[in-house]
Order: structure tokens, then C-alpha cells, then sequence
């Protein structure tokens, strides 16, 4: 009997990895071309029994966390994921982009990517062809939240297990999608809401810059923030309109509120911190102080959100951190191999503002 044991990577070893096999008492490494390593799609180039003293140096490796263990499916062969990412809209985007990517290197996934710039016909029609190809398993970040029972239906009957990632989707049938792994949100909008509560110093009237409409990440946002105003009657929400998570769009609305609301606005929610730092651009342009004349409260805790806590502009933002390539993959495997995991699995996010701001920029990784 073949028994697969485990995917062996070594990052200090020029990437070197292998899939140790037990057969009949030996044991095996199929291998890469150690040169060609990072495209598995190259095929198992060599096959050659390892002496049982190399294969404990190996162990011992992964036991002292210097070779992780990666995905294969059952066979050993390196899984093949197809990843649906919304696009590349924001800072905090191009980071989760460059998570998942980074990681499947890493772990010597195939991992076969689409951009969905912006658009859900662009995310089914990927769906699809990754259904049509027969992939291992799907990671899904949804642009929106519905809309996607037909073809989560199409990769059930096809019997691909789909992870959804970073924003929930609204089906009645939650049997349609293995699981979810990413933030979660509504806290998110609440612990704005709450820093804002405590700190806002007199200041009540706020416009709100929403994200993506009918994304999760701006609906449940957007209703934690207000729920818990509801608790504070003296905060007020005078204008909200979307900048579609974008720089450019946070620059554009914030502009229209200024011309419309002139001094009277005085605190801005940012959905997230591309339209945060679009909005400083327009508050400046406007001979206004951001940090001083209007408070800013944002999402996300990207580097350069961080810097301008630092420089004293925006005043707090909440942390979604994108940086969980190795948590997805690690539920894709588990996934794939019919393990149990949780319906969903929360990411920690913190709060960043003048308090700590400047003591972490230096370590900010995104
Ligand atoms: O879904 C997460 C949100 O999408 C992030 O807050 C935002 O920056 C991104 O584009």
C-alpha cells in the first residue's frame, strides 16, 4: 500500500520540496526539479527512494518549524485552486492579492488566478471556467453579497469545494460553500463607532463615505456604525454616498460634500482608508485641516493610514488585516481533504490611533 505522508517544503533550501511517501516499509520523495520548483505544474520530475537517515533530518526539519507542511491532494500532487479576487480597488486589495499569491508559491499550489475588476459577471464567468477545469478547490472574495447561488450551486453538483473569503454572501443554502474566513465587519463599524463616541470632543455632524454597494464589507459597516450611534443621539449622520473603495472615488464624493455642507461637516467615516486618504486630498484643497477642522475615522490600517495618524490627519482607523494567505490555505487543505472547519472563522483586527500609531508604523507590513 502507498501511504502519502506530507508535502515537505524547505524555504531555506532554494524552495527544494517534496511529497514523502511510505510504500511497502520504504519510504519515498517524489520531487521537482529543485530549479523548477515553483511551477508544480511541471510534473514530478524525479522518483528516488530516500535513505531512512536523510528522511529523520526531514522530520526533524518540520519539527523545528523549518519546513512547512503544504497542500496536496490524497495522491500527493500539488492541489490546483482557482482564486476569484473582486479586483484591485484599494491598498488593502493589492495586499490580499499578493498574500494569497505569495503563499501558494510558498506551498507549491497552482494556484490559477482572475481579476474581477470590480464587475460579478467577471467573478461567475471565473467560477465557471474553474469548473470547467476541474480545480481542486475555489476561493471566492465576492464583490457583492447575492447573486451567487446558481453557479455555488454549479460547483457543488461539480463537486468543488468553495471558500469564501474576505466578504459573505447571502444564499439560502449554506450548504452551498464549504465555509468563510476574513473580518468581520460589523465589528469593525461598531469599534469605529465607539472610538468616535469617546473622542469625537464636541464634534457631532458626520458624512459617511460608504464602499462598494452591495458589498458585506459597506452593509455591515455601515449598519454597525449605525447601530451604535443609536446609542449616541448627538452623533449625527448628515450626508453618506459611495466612493466605491476607492482613493479616487473618496476624493470625488468628499469634494460634493464640502460644496454641499460647506463647515458644517465635521467628522468623516471612511468605509475604508483609500477613501479616507482621497477625502484628506479634498479637504485640503478646500483650505481645510483634516485632524483639526474635520475628524477622520476610517477602516482598514493600511501603512499609509498609519502615517497619517502620525502626522496627526486622520485620527483612528480600524484594522481589517488582508494578510491571511497561509489561514485560507490552510482551510483549503482541510477543506479539501474532508476535514471539519468552522462555518466561520473571524480574523483579529485592532484599533490604531495617536496612542499607538507611531510605536507600530515601523513593523506595518502593508
Ligand atoms: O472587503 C474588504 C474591503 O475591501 C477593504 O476594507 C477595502 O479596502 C477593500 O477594497
Amino acid at each position: 500500500m502507498n501511504v502519502f505522508l506530507g508535502t515537505l517544503r524547505d524555504p531555506k533550501n532554494n524552495g527544494f520540496a517534496c511529497l514523502l511517501h511510505r510504500s511497502r516499509g520504504s519510504h519515498y520523495c517524489h520531487t521537482n526539479d529543485p530549479l523548477t520548483v515553483l511551477g508544480p505544474r511541471h510534473g514530478l520530475a524525479l522518483l528516488y527512494p530516500m535513505k531512512i537517515s536523510s528522511l529523520l533530518s526531514v522530520f526533524a526539519c518540520l519539527f523545528f518549524g523549518l519546513v512547512t507542511l503544504s497542500a496536496a491532494d490524497k495522491s500527493g500532487k500539488p492541489l490546483v485552486v482557482g482564486f476569484a479576487q473582486t479586483g484591485a480597488e484599494s491598498a488593502w486589495r493589492t495586499a490580499n492579492t499578493a498574500s494569497l499569491q505569495s503563499e501558494a508559491t510558498n506551498r507549491g499550489i497552482t494556484l490559477k488566478f482572475a481579476d474581477g475588476q470590480s464587475k460579478q459577471e467577471n467573478q461567475i464567468r471565473a467560477l465557471k471556467s474553474f469548473i470547467a477545469q476541474k480545480v481542486d478547490a475555489i476561493i471566492l472574495a465576492p464583490i457583492v453579497e447575492t447573486g451567487w447561488e446558481p453557479v455555488l450551486r454549479e460547483a457543488k453538483r461539480a463537486h468543488i469545494p468553495v471558500v469564501i473569503m474576505d466578504r459573505k454572501v447571502q444564499t439560502t443554502d449554506e450548504s452551498l460553500y464549504a465555509c468563510f474566513v476574513g473580518s468581520d465587519f460589523y465589528k469593525e463599524g461598531e469599534m469605529a463607532a465607539d472610538w468616535l463616541a469617546k473622542n469625537a470632543g464636541g464634534k457631532t455632524r458626520i458624512v459617511e463615505l460608504q464602499g462598494e454597494p452591495g458589498s458585506a464589507a459597506a452593509n455591515e459597516r455601515r449598519k454597525a456604525f449605525a447601530d451604535a450611534l443609536a446609542k449616541h443621539p448627538e452623533l449625527k449622520i448628515i450626508d453618506s454616498q459611495s466612493g466605491n473603495f476607492r482613493r479616487s472615488g473618496g476624493k470625488e464624493v468628499m469634494e460634493a460634500f464640502i460644496k454641499k455642507h460647506g463647515h458644517d461637516i465635521e467628522i468623516v467615516y471612511s468605509h475604508n482608508d483609500d477613501m479616507a486618504l482621497g477625502a484628506i486630498q479634498a479637504i485640503e484643497e478646500a483650505g481645510l485641516k483634516p485632524g483639526k477642522d474635520i475628524i477622520i475615522v476610517s477602516i482598514d490600517a493600511i501603512k499609509e493610514a498609519i502615517q497619517a495618524i502620525v502626522d496627526g490627519k486622520i485620527s483612528c482607523t480600524v484594522e481589517c488585516n488582508p494578510l491571511f494567505g497561509p489561514k485560507i490555505y490552510d482551510t483549503v487543505a482541510k477543506v479539501v481533504a474532508g476535514e471539519k472547519v468552522e462555518k466561520s472563522s473571524y480574523n483579529k483586527d485592532e484599533l490604531f490611533d495617536a496612542s499607538n500609531a507611531a510605536a507600530r508604523i515601523a513593523s506595518r507590513q502593508y
